[in-house]
């Protein structure tokens, strides 16, 4: 499955680990967070290396839509109701900054990289797109309210943020990631303390960040608990349709739309890993109502950890391992997401106060609702007989015949058709 983004780019190669070796900060995972912190550590001259168990961005990275925007689904009425004004308010000035960070690195880097207004619309329910604009308005950002947009059905209105951006991510990417310090095909299979065992020498490392999509480590932290994943599919289709801007549906499993030179890149179908969805054919059967005219021409899926609260998980793997720090969670905003988690943690294990170091802390309270759904499916898949079981924490494993793979609903791991680990937190193949 080769997505739009793999097209005709040159990808930067890195030598595997064959030796023990010594650094201030290893970071574990080779997607944008990683790369990104890899990044800041380099700008602040603090010795890192970043270690990557297969080539760099070939993850969830490589499964981006790559909309840059502050504007995450309806957050800001969310956070308002649960967290109050001044933690919204902190939640949108450290996305804000993160958006200004790509726009200023991405006037020196060709990647694509336009300005477009952001939407989120929904199709039935106007008053919760007129609760998330008296939220803004109570946090200080203006934005507009619309019920034009040039999209292919009706709709109840949108919220619209203006100057966003879209760009080409692994354009962007592969020009950071040249000069960095980086190991590809280098799989930790152990951390002894703050030392990473890999099959060809140890990484012996004062401080480790892990950015490895789903945090592998299950002894610290509970991720497995305050973490679950989901899939989402994307077509690139020609003679479609030139939208103008970007637009997301305020309800999860809607559609997303944006344009990449003359293609259309229609998003949604999504799911909870491991259960049934739309996929690519829900898309397609939108495509052919919609776009008859409409020729396929890449198509791929992305896989994506939600948090329990719709905040992200950046800082301190757990309160009971200080040298460690991770960002997961990113709930579908892994952009803006990645590039606050790499300010961040850069910051943290430099010893500089970060003013969202709490806001975003993974051992913040997460009892909320979402974790009774979370622990439901865990003991139903736990209980449920299968032929093949899934070696993170003993789930059934649930065949997916889109995509011929063997998938995990209790937390999201994958597994190709013949037992190969496609997507964590499992950290080895299925057994023969
Ligand atoms: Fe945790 Fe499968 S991903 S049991």
């Amino acid at each position: 499955m080769e997505t739009l983004w793999d097209k005709n780019i040159q990808r930067p190669e890195f030598k595997s680990l064959q030796t023990d070796i010594k650094t201030d900060v290893l970071i574990i995972g080779g997607g944008i967070a990683g790369i990104l912190t890899a990044y800041f550590l380099q700008e602040k001259g603090v010795p890192y290396v970043l270690v990557e168990k297969e080539r760099i961005c070939s993850g969830t990275t490589g499964g981006t839509t790559a909309k840059l925007t502050f504007q995450h689904g309806l957050i800001y009425s969310r956070l308002l109701r649960e967290k109050g004004a001044e933690k919204a308010g902190l939640y949108l000035r450290a996305n804000r900054m993160a958006f200004e960070k790509y726009a200023a690195l991405c006037r020196d880097i060709d990647c694509d990289f336009q300005f477009r207004d952001n939407y989120v619309y929904s199709r039935s329910d106007r008053r919760k797109l007129e609760a998330e604009m008296d939220a803004l308005s109570r946090i200080g950002l203006k934005a507009r309210f619309t019920e034009n947009v040039p999209l292919p059905f009706e709709i109840a209105g949108a919220v619209c943020f203006p100057e966003q951006a879209q760009f080409h991510p692994l354009k962007f990417l592969y020009s950071i990631a040249k000069d960095l310090n980086i190991y590809e095909h280098t799989f930790v299979r152990e951390m002894i303390g703050t030392t990473a065992v890999t099959d060809h020498g140890k990484i012996h490392a004062d401080k480790v960040i892990v950015t490895t999509h789903f945090p592998f480590i299950n002894k610290h932290g509970s991720y497995f608990v305050k973490l679950y994943q989901h899939r989402s599919y994307v077509l690139a289709l020609a003679n479609a349709q030139e939208v103008g801007g970007m637009y997301v549906d305020e309800c999860r499993k809607g559609l997303s739309f944006r344009n990449y030179g003359d293609l259309l890149l229609l998003g949604g179908g999504a799911h909870r890993t491991g259960k049934n969805g739309g996929g690519w054919n829900e898309l397609r059967e939108f495509a052919a109502l919609h776009y008859p005219g409409a020729e396929e021409r890449y198509f791929w899926a992305a896989q994506d950890c939600m948090s329990i609260d719709g905040v992200p998980y950046i800082g301190r793997y757990s309160e009971n391992s200080p040298e460690m720090y991770t960002a997961s969670g990113f709930n579908k905003w892994g952009m803006t997401g990645a590039m606050l988690s790499a300010m961040l943690l850069s910051d943290m294990v430099c010893g500089v106060r970060n003013d969202h170091a709490e806001l975003f802390s993974p051992s913040r309270n997460f009892l909320k609702p979402q974790l009774l759904v979370n622990g439901f499916e865990a003991a139903k898949n736990l209980l449920t007989p299968s032929e093949k079981r899934c070696p993170h924490l003993g789930c059934a494993l649930k065949w997916n015949p889109a995509e011929h793979s063997w998938d995990c609903a209790c937390h999201g791991s994958r597994f190709s058709e013949s037992g190969e680990v496609l997507d964590n937190p499992a950290n080895g193949d299925l057994k023969k």
